[in-house]
């Protein structure tokens, strides 16, 4: 099944409530949440993101998908629990010690929240796969992560073919998940590669109707 997960992260502040408003309406199956601390990335959306939560709470119960690109991973997992999202994903580069993700995921999953584990276009699958039985999805970033409106990088799609492999024949169940440069363009490329969440932010937010192309990208 394809499922959207709608970042708002290029949403401005004065369309926010409309726009938020109006996914609901146009049938998106999450929002995506793109938390940055000005460290992991260069850019801060750490303020930004708290409010547009609140708003989606306020307005929404459709679930909430938070990525967190940071380094200071369980200070933005204990902020993100009080908003009860979904899931939480966190970078496997921001934290690199083996034992440090396992912690972390415990310490989510105890929470009673699910977990996803995200690489980066440099990272390599493989790295992560020790980790796949105890996880509920695997965010394979399609552009480097830091800002919306990039370009996909099609040997992304690799990646998400070889991990697609990998769980099917190991028999795990996870979902996986990619985010980046995802348009109605190219959506069919990465769904053939294995993904079944789709994080699509511009080509939606941006879109003169954003219910039609929620439902184009799902067709
Ligand atoms: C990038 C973020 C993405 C991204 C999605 O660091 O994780 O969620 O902004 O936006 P588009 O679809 O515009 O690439
Ligand atoms: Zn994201």
């Amino acid at each position: 099944m394809v499922e959207i997960s709608t970042s708002i992260l290029n949403v401005k502040k004065e369309d926010a409530n409309k726009i938020i408003y109006g996914l609901e309406v146009a049938h998106t199956d999450y929002f995506h949440i793109d938390v940055m601390d000005g460290k992991f990335v260069p850019k801060d959306t750490s303020k930004l993101m708290n409010e547009y939560t609140n708003m989606v709470k306020q307005i929404s119960n459709i679930p909430i998908d938070v990525h967190l690109m940071v380094k200071d991973v369980k200070k933005y997992v204990d902020e993100y629990l009080g908003f009860s999202p979904n899931i939480i994903t966190f970078h496997y580069e921001a934290v690199k010690d083996k034992e440090e993700v396992r912690n972390i995921i415990n310490y989510i999953k105890e929470a009673g929240v699910k977990v996803g584990l995200s690489v980066k276009p440099n990272t390599k699958i493989e790295e992560i796969y020790d980790f796949l039985p105890f996880i509920h999805m695997c965010l394979v970033m399609t552009v480097e992560p830091g800002l919306g409106g990039q370009k996909l990088i099609p040997e992304t799609l690799e990646k998400v073919k070889t991990l697609k492999e990998y769980i099917t024949k190991n028999d795990i169940d996870i979902d996986i998940e990619v985010d980046g440069g995802i348009k109605e363009e190219n959506i069919e490329l990465a769904k053939n590669a294995g993904a079944n969440i789709f994080v699509v932010g511009t080509a939606i937010v941006e879109s003169d109707n954003m219910e039609n192309t929620i439902d184009n990208l799902k067709n």
